[in-house]
């Protein structure tokens, strides 16, 4: 008998794929076991025991199976991956989660011979950045080069900044001040995809056994002049520019921040947030070419109707 391909289906297609989802409680894996459900497919949602937050309710009430799952144990984890698809991670941590805990998961999905998995990338393009220059992207190299190894079909989605962070977590668009500040170059093409889009293009790519290596989306690719004309529309207030300097004093920043900080195990502590704008406005990790048009039903929202969801003078 020979092996199934990892670009042929494993099962007839009037049978539901079956997709083992972890990190289905946090923000993006629930729209992603939504975006999946609604595609019709299985979904085995992988929890801490212990959880009861409301996103386990919800997982439920979508129809997924919540299995109770020991990250800490392979065979555990072998077991809940047996039969499946794909495997898709979408877990948020340091190094014990996007390293260690990945890997028990990716040994899993090897074990149970699941023939696709798809880690917890969705970032700008990593492979294109000098190690060093990002912390949490280094971890995610590291893991990669772990899977490149494996005997699994895998696929990356890169999908540049979350568009949603631009209404407050990433000190870009200033509403108060209404001014866009930025370093370097105004018109340097930068990616944003909103949470929404990247959950429902990598349930697409999950339920898609003939995905590439790496899978690249842009909801919107804007340079900074770009959000300041979203920002203005948005709020129908104009918004100026706010040079703060070049790239190379945001990176001295960011790395002044870090040796000022306490050591934490904050996943996005400020100075991280620093590099990765530091390395969008170098312009290396620039997604291309992109493969938004590979699942034409998906709707991308743009940079001015993301602002426009947040009000002036917050
Ligand atoms: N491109 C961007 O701008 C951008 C921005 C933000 C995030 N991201 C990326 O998007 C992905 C998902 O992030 P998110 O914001 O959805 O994260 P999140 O809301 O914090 O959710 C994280 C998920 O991982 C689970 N988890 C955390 N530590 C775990 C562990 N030790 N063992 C098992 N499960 C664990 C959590 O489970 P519990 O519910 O049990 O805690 C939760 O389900 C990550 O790769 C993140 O880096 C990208």
């Amino acid at each position: 008998m020979t092996e199934p391909q990892a670009s042929t289906p494993r099962r007839p297609s009037a049978e539901k794929a079956v997709i083992v989802l972890a990190g289905a409680t946090g923000d993006l894996g629930l729209r992603i076991a939504r975006h999946l459900a609604q595609r019709g497919a299985t979904v085995r949602a992988l929890v801490r025991p212990g959880n009861a937050s409301p996103a386990v309710a919800a997982l439920r009430e979508l129809g997924a199976t919540i299995i109770d799952a020991d990250f800490n144990s392979v065979t555990a984890l072998t077991k809940a991956c047996a039969g499946a698809d794909c495997v898709v991670s979408a877990l948020s941590g340091l190094r014990e989660v996007i390293v260690e805990t990945q890997k028990r998961l990716l040994d899993a999905a090897v074990a149970a011979q699941v023939p696709r998995f798809i880690p917890s990338d969705y970032c700008i393009d990593y492979t294109k950045l000098p190690a060093g220059s990002n912390r949490n992207l280094d971890l995610r190299r590291e893991f990669n080069q772990r899977l490149d190894q494996a005997p699994i079909a895998a696929t990356s989605v890169l999908n540049g900044m979350f568009t949603d962070l631009l209404t407050g977590q990433a000190p870009v668009v200033l509403f108060g001040l209404k001014r866009v500040v930025y370093w370097g170059d105004a018109d340097q093409p930068l990616d944003f995809t909103t949470i929404e889009n990247t959950a429902e293009f990598t349930a697409a790519a999950a339920l898609d056994p003939g995905t590439p290596r790496y899978l690249r989306v842009a909801g919107e690719v804007a340079s900074i002049r770009d959000v300041q004309r979203a920002a203005s529309a948005a709020s129908g207030q104009p918004f100026g520019l706010l040079w703060a300097g070049s790239v190379g004093v945001l990176g001295a920043l960011s790395k002044l921040t870090k040796a000022l900080m306490p050591e934490s195990d904050d996943v996005f502590p400020p100075w991280q947030g620093m590099q990765y704008l530091h390395n969008m406005f170098t312009g290396l990790p620039k997604l291309a070419p992109l493969d938004n048009a590979r699942y034409p039903e998906i709707r991308w929202t743009s940079v001015q109707d993301v602002l426009a969801t947040r009000p002036l003078g917050e």
